[in-house]
């Protein structure tokens, strides 16, 4: 086959894959190229594993929406990533304005990843156990978890997430470390301090929520340092936003920095895999957070591949 995933495998790479959403999977024409394992090997879900989703409220669990995108994956023969354990963003407020101790909050944090991650076990190539910890100055951030227990949180999230999968890559995840800076570099001495201290951690995911002529130009050597202490890597939310309306250059640069971007993983033996936040500018999410910019994924509104489709077959 000639698609993103064959070509990806084909160059030694464990998968090409995209985000998607549970509200999108009724749109045929949609399914069809999410479904197609010649362009995507894996997928993610968009929002139906977060917190407010599978544990809306304390001890209740709804894995459904979940359920939808892993059975998807079964049947299409697909890989999956879980997104996510541990985020300060989609808590429900039983969780974002709580007020625990230390240890009830760990019980809290146990019982969630446990009982998530333990619900997919057997199913789930990578989990971001940790979405987002630090801030852009490279300081933690400022949440329920970090202020009740500093950063033990994290250790506990991904103990709690290799007790209920042993078979799958916990990660962190996070966006703004694609270049280096103080961000990168909290990162790199987070995943330090786990592995001196014993703590279970595989992999490190780069969002890469970049914008149209942008795109770091230190990435490849981010990717490598990371590499350097054990770890796999991968491209865990790629899209390339620019501001609208989208002209002929602003798409031709486009194309040119997807081609940089999956460049970069190809050269790094330990970058695994790739991920879309989903293929099409029909569902992005870009609009809607990025006031004025969009056209940020390979595929356009009507399904059709944009410049950008060759920019990263260029590179595969
Ligand atoms: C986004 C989803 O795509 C949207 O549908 C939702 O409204 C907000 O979250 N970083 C992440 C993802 O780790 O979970 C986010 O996904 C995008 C930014």
């Amino acid at each position: 086959g000639s698609g993103l995933n064959s070509l990806a495998k084909a160059a030694g790479k464990v998968y090409f894959g995209t985000a998607t959403d549970n509200g999108e999977l009724s749109d045929q024409p949609y399914t069809a190229i999410l479904d197609n394992i010649n362009e995507f090997g894996q997928i993610t879900p968009a929002n139906s594993m977060k917190w407010d989703a599978t544990e809306p409220t304390r001890g209740t669990f709804t894995f459904s929406g979940g359920d939808q995108i892993a059975n998807l994956a079964k049947t299409n023969g697909q890989l999956l990533r879980g997104h996510n354990c541990v985020w300060y963003n989609q808590l429900p407020s039983w969780v974002s304005n709580g007020q625990f101790t230390a240890a009830d909050l760990t019980d809290v944090i146990q019982t969630h990843c446990g009982t998530l991650v333990g619900h997919y076990k057997g199913q789930v190539y990578s989990w971001d156990v940790i979405n987002e910890p630090f801030n852009d100055d490279g300081t933690w951030r400022s949440d329920v978890f970090y202020n009740t227990l500093g950063t033990q949180y994290v250790p506990i999230a991904l103990k709690a997430a290799r007790a209920a999968d042993p078979n799958a890559k916990l990660y962190i995840n996070d966006y703004n470390i694609e270049q280096q800076g103080a961000k990168a570099t909290a990162m790199l001495n987070l995943v330090k301090q786990l592995q001196a201290d014993g703590v279970p951690i595989d992999g490190v995911g780069f969002q890469c929520h970049f914008i149209v002529g942008e795109v770091p130009g230190t990435f490849q050597q981010t990717l490598e340092q990371f590499t350097a202490l054990g770890l796999e890597v991968a491209i865990t939310e790629l899209d390339i936003r620019m501001t609208l309306p989208a002209t002929s250059a602003s798409l031709a640069q486009q194309q040119k920095d997807y081609q940089t971007v999956v460049q970069a993983c190809m050269n790094v033996k330990g970058c695994v895999g790739i991920t879309l936040w989903d293929f099409t500018d029909k569902y992005s999410w870009v609009p809607s957070t990025f006031s004025g910019q969009g056209e940020a994924c390979p595929w356009d509104q009507n399904l059709q591949k944009k410049p950008a489709y060759s920019g990263i077959t260029a590179a595969l």
